[in-house]
């Protein structure tokens, strides 16, 4: 009787052992979620990301050297445009967002951007992304996502 009421002892305390890490485990994961937020959440979600998109195009359609790229688009056009950036920006980043707009490759094949339209393009961005004061961290990380998708745009 006296060892069965041991190890009825010992199992009860070994759940609760089990029990307890358990519950700080989860709080453990709770609280590393909490401090990486994603780097959408961290732009300050979609208004956000529209806002510095539609900031960028701006500045795009208010200079001279991308006029050629984008005469003869309707304004419907031009805003599914604007639309599938948002989309592909706050997809990239971790939003909830869907992209349906086409692949980089095929959109711009033909278009004979230049390493020297990129280069003047990312600086618009850049431009953008300072205006709305995002951190160098994040703006690191929109720059770099965005590099990624050189190789399929720019063809000289
Ligand atoms: C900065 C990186 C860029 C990104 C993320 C980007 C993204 C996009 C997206 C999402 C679309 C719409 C796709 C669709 O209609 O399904 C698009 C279309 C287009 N982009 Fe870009 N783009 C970039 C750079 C450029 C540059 C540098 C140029 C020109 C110099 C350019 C010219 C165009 C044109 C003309 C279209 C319309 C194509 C068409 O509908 O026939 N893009 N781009």
């Amino acid at each position: 009787m006296q060892t069965q009421r041991k190890s009825l002892n010992k199992i009860v305390s070994m759940l609760a052992l089990a029990m307890l890490l358990s519950a700080s485990l989860d709080v453990a994961a709770l609280a590393q979620a909490k401090k990486e937020k994603s780097l959408y959440q961290r732009l300050g979600g979609y208004d956000a990301i529209a806002a510095v998109v539609d900031d960028f195009i701006g500045r795009l359609v208010g200079d001279p050297r991308f006029e050629k790229f984008f005469t003869g688009f309707s304004l419907d056009s031009k805003k599914r445009i604007r639309q599938h950036l948002v989309d592909q920006l706050c997809l990239a980043t971790g939003g909830p967002c869907v992209y349906l707009g086409r692949e980089m490759k095929p959109t711009h094949q033909g278009l004979g951007i230049t390493e020297d339209d990129w280069t003047a393009a990312v600086k618009h961005l850049s431009d953008s992304l300072d205006k709305f004061k995002v951190p160098k961290k994040e703006k690191g990380e929109v720059l770099t996502l965005v590099s990624t998708l050189k190789k399929d745009i720019v063809e000289k």
